[in-house]
C-alpha cells in the first residue's frame, strides 16, 4: 500500500472516512513498550463537517460537554475550526475491539483539519492519539496511528517493523510507528456481541504485569510479537498461525479472554491456521487467519457459533471523500 500524503485543505462542508482496525499481535503489551502489529480493515466511520452557529454531533447540541472524544477533537483542532455541525455514520461495532473510537477521532479530526488548511499525516497521528488519551486516560497510539496510516502498521518493533512513518509522544513515553509489508492475505474477524471497556481491561492487565512474574510475561509477549511480525511480513501462513495461537495463550494468562471468545476460537480452529482475540478482550472480537481456500467455511463456522463474522482486507488510512459517497 502506498503511503498517502497530507490531508489537504478544503472548504467546509467536507467529509472524511477512517478505517477500523484489528490487532494481529501485541495488544496490551504494547502499552508497556512491547511490539505490536495492527491492520487497518475495510470497516469505516465517515464524518461530514459543516459550519454551524454552535457545535453539534449527530444533532446533539450537548455533545461537546457529554462526549469526551468530540470535545477533545474540537479543542485540538483549535478555535478557527469551529463551531461545526458533525454527522457521523459508522459500520464499526462499538466496544468490540475494532477501533471504533480511533476511527471516529481520525475521521472527525481529518475533516476539521481540512477546514483550516490541512495537516500532514504525522501531525494528524499525534493529534488523534492525544485526543484519545485525553478522552480515555490510558492506551497506546496503535489504534489511532493505524486509522491514520492504513494498511499494516507496527509499533515498537525497531527496524524489522518496516520503514518509519512517525513517532508519537506523550509525556516521557514515545512509540515508533512503522509501515509493515503487506503479505496480500484476507483475514476473518468475528464480533462476539459482548461489549466491554478498553480502559478497564488495560488497567487490569497493567496491574497483572506489575506482579512479580510481570517482567517475564512481558518478555514473552515481546518475543511472540517479534516472531509474529516476522511471519506475517515474510508471508508464512503456518508460522503466523502458530504465533497467533501462542499470543492467545498469553492473553488468556493475563486474564482478558472470555468463554465466548474461547468458543469462537474453537469453532474457527478447523478452517484456520490460527486465531486469537483482538483488541482489549474480555468480550469484543477475534481474528483468524483462514487456511488458504477455506475463507467461506471459516466465516460460516463463526456465524454458526453465534458471532458476527466478516472477511477483513487492508484498508487505506483516513482520507477526504466526496460528499454523498457512502462509507
Ligand atoms: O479494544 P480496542 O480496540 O480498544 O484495542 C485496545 C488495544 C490495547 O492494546 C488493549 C490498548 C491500546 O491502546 O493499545
Amino acid at each position: 500500500m502506498t503511503d498517502a500524503g497530507p490531508v489537504p485543505g478544503r472548504s467546509l462542508p467536507t467529509s472524511a472516512r477512517a478505517p477500523g482496525k484489528c490487532v494481529l499481535f501485541g495488544e496490551h503489551a504494547v502499552v508497556h513498550g512491547a511490539p505490536e502489529l495492527v491492520l487497518a480493515i475495510d470497516l469505516h466511520t465517515q464524518a461530514v463537517v459543516s459550519r454551524s452557529d454552535r457545535s453539534r454531533l449527530n444533532a446533539e447540541p450537548d455533545a461537546e460537554t457529554q462526549n469526551p472524544y468530540f470535545r477533545e477533537a474540537l479543542a485540538a483542532a483549535g478555535p478557527a475550526a469551529g463551531p461545526v455541525d458533525v454527522r457521523t455514520v459508522s459500520r464499526i461495532p462499538r466496544s468490540a475491539g475494532l477501533g471504533s473510537s480511533a476511527a471516529f477521532v481520525a475521521a472527525v479530526s481529518a475533516a476539521l483539519a481540512a477546514g483550516v488548511g490541512g495537516l500532514d499525516r504525522p501531525a494528524l497521528a499525534q493529534r488523534c492519539f492525544s485526543i484519545e488519551r485525553a478522552a480515555q486516560g490510558v492506551g497506546s497510539p496503535g489504534d489511532t496511528s493505524t486509522s491514520v496510516a492504513g494498511g499494516y502498521v507496527t509499533l515498537n518493533a525497531g527496524a524489522s517493523g518496516g520503514p518509519l512513518l512517525w513517532t508519537v509522544r506523550e509525556g516521557n513515553e514515545s512509540w515508533e510507528v512503522r509501515r509493515a509489508e503487506d503479505p496480500g492475505w484476507s483475514w476473518v474477524v468475528a464480533y462476539s456481541g459482548i461489549p466491554r471497556s478498553t480502559a478497564d481491561a488495560v488497567r487490569a492487565v497493567s496491574a497483572r504485569l506489575h506482579q512479580p512474574d510481570g517482567a517475564s510475561l512481558l518478555a514473552e509477549f515481546t518475543s511472540v510479537a517479534e516472531a509474529g511480525i516476522h511471519a506475517v511480513t515474510g508471508g508464512d501462513r503456518q508460522e503466523t498461525g502458530r504465533w497467533l495461537r501462542r499470543n492467545q495463550e498469553l492473553l488468556r494468562e493475563v486474564g482478558v479472554s472470555h468463554p465466548r471468545l474461547e468458543a469462537l476460537l474453537e469453532a474457527a480452529a478447523p478452517a484456520s491456521e490460527g486465531a486469537k482475540l483482538t483488541g482489549a478482550g474480555c468480550g469484543g472480537s477475534i481474528v483468524a487467519l483462514p487456511i488458504a481456500g477455506r475463507e467461506v467455511e471459516l466465516v460460516r463456522r463463526l456465524a454458526r457459533a453465534g458471532a458476527v463474522p466478516f472477511p477483513a482486507r487492508p484498508a487505506p488510512g483516513v482520507e477526504l471523500v466526496e460528499l454523498g459517497r457512502s462509507p
